[in-house]
């Protein structure tokens, strides 16, 4: 059984509600206090109710006399603020009860749990700087790399926004790998964590999706043709000519594509991750932390911490040294600004994508014989669809068995990403 998963009886869930904060479990006429400045509806009022309801014609939904006391808490000890907010919230009590209760395991392999609360954090990041740029940026045209030379020398820490926007993106994407391959190996997608993972996949997909629409943005040659290589790729997949249409907004890259990945980067994409970033979250909250598989039964589990505070504070020191990181490359290794996009120059030299395109960009590039494009293009679908899948292909690991071929297969994945990223640099290091 997995660690911390929640049993049917005995699991998190507050059994007995918390004397300092009575749980919504008690039925609201014995939480009140006696002396309680409302009196309680008697008990005899109950069966009245369902009489009246029974009474009412058939579809007419009537409210029951008997309501709930509307503040069964107010006997705990709180600040008056606290106060106000449980009289209106009572009904998330038992969840803040669950929450509390929450415990993380630690083994030697603990470590690992800290990214992707660390891609948390650069996401963040990334929606507060992103809205201060948004401030000055023009996404037109004419006026996309002005602005971006404006923002980067004349606004006050305009050019500080913009780095740490841009490292920050890269760091985020950097952390979203180790968290994926770290639950992978440890096998964190199995029963009942499978929608975890995918939710996160998904997560992952559109991030990669916020580089490619963003990396457009400030309008200049480098982006330009690297956006027309990317939004090319499509085009020799059946309809994939109709799929370049829609992404450039016309035949070619142009002021159109600026203004199609504009929205996708600052009203889509946004929109999209906050509502399975909800997901993905919540499901940590309520399913909690797994373990390796194995760990329990072997003694490996040094212990539990408690989720809060305990687990979020160790968190908390991992943003400050993320923050810290950040700030040192924004600064010591800024990101060039480069020249004004045009479209009659010739593609200067060396055009490739953002890293962590590299492995797909040379796979297509090993595949340019006759059909190879669309071979590499199905093959990199496909590989996508099953890795999705993996947590319900890999029937051992829900089972809490050992599934030594999916670690391979793992192996193999991030082999393939490491391998094809480094020949791209290896390549294009030479060229400059
Ligand atoms: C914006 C992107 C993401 C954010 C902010 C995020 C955040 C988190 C956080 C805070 C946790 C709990 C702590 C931890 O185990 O690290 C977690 C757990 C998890 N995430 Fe993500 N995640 C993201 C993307 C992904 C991706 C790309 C995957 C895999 C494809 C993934 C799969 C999982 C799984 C399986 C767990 C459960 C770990 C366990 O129970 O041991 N997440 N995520």
């Amino acid at each position: 059984m997995a660690e911390n998963t929640p049993k049917p009886a005995a699991g998190n869930a507050p059994a007995k509600p918390n004397p300092a904060a009575p749980g919504a479990a008690k039925p609201a006429a014995k939480a009140a206090a006696p002396g309680a400045a409302k009196p309680q509806a008697p008990k005899a009022a109950a069966p009245k109710a369902a009489a009246s309801q029974a009474a009412a014609p058939s579809g007419v939904y009537k409210p029951p006399v008997d309501r709930p006391d509307p503040n069964p808490f107010k006997d705990s000890r709180m600040s008056a603020l606290g106060a106000w907010f449980q009289e209106r919230f009572y009904v998330i009590m038992p969840i803040l009860d669950y929450l509390k209760k929450k415990e993380v395991p630690k083994h030697r392999l603990s470590f690992w749990y800290y990214f992707g609360g660390l891609g948390l954090f650069f996401f963040i990041i990334q929606i507060i700087t992103g809205l201060l740029l948004l401030q000055y940026y023009k996404p037109t045209e004419a006026e996309a790399f002005s602005s971006f030379l404006f923002i980067q020398g004349e606004v006050p820490f305009g050019w500080l926004l913009r780095q740490v926007h841009a490292w920050s993106a890269n760091l985020m994407i950097m952390m979203l790998f180790i968290h994926m391959f770290s639950t992978f190996f440890m096998k964190s997608y199995r029963k009942p964590r499978e929608l975890m993972w995918v939710s996160g996949f998904i997560l992952l997909v559109l991030s990669l999706g916020f580089g490619f629409t963003g990396y457009l943005l400030p309008w200049n040659e480098l982006a330009f043709f690297a956006t027309q290589v990317g939004t090319e790729v499509p085009k020799v997949a059946p309809g994939g000519a109709f799929m370049v249409e829609i992404l450039r907004g016309g035949p070619d890259v142009s002021g159109e594509t600026l203004t199609r990945m504009f929205s996708l980067h600052v009203v889509l994409l946004p929109g999209l991750v906050m509502l399975v970033l909800a997901a993905h979250l919540t499901l940590v909250q309520i399913l909690g932390t797994s373990a390796p598989i194995g760990y329990k039964e072997a003694g490996l589990i040094k212990g539990y911490e408690k989720f809060f505070p305990t687990f979020l504070a160790k968190d908390g020191i991992g943003w400050l040294i993320g923050f810290a990181l950040l700030v040192y490359l924004a600064v010591m290794f800024p990101w060039e600004v480069g020249v004004k996009a045009d479209a009659l120059a010739s593609a200067p030299v060396g055009i490739k994508p953002e890293w962590y395109f590299w492995a797909q960009f040379q796979l297509l590039k090993d595949f340019k014989f006759e059909g190879g494009e669309l071979m590499a293009i199905i093959l990199f679908t496909i590989g996508g669809v099953v890795w999705m899948l993996v947590p319900f292909i890999d029937r051992q690991a829900s089972q809490e068995k050992k599934s030594p071929l999916f670690t391979i297969f793992g192996i193999l994945v991030l082999a393939f990403l490491v391998v094809n990223t480094y020949r791209v640099y290896a390549e294009y290091s030479m060229l400059k």
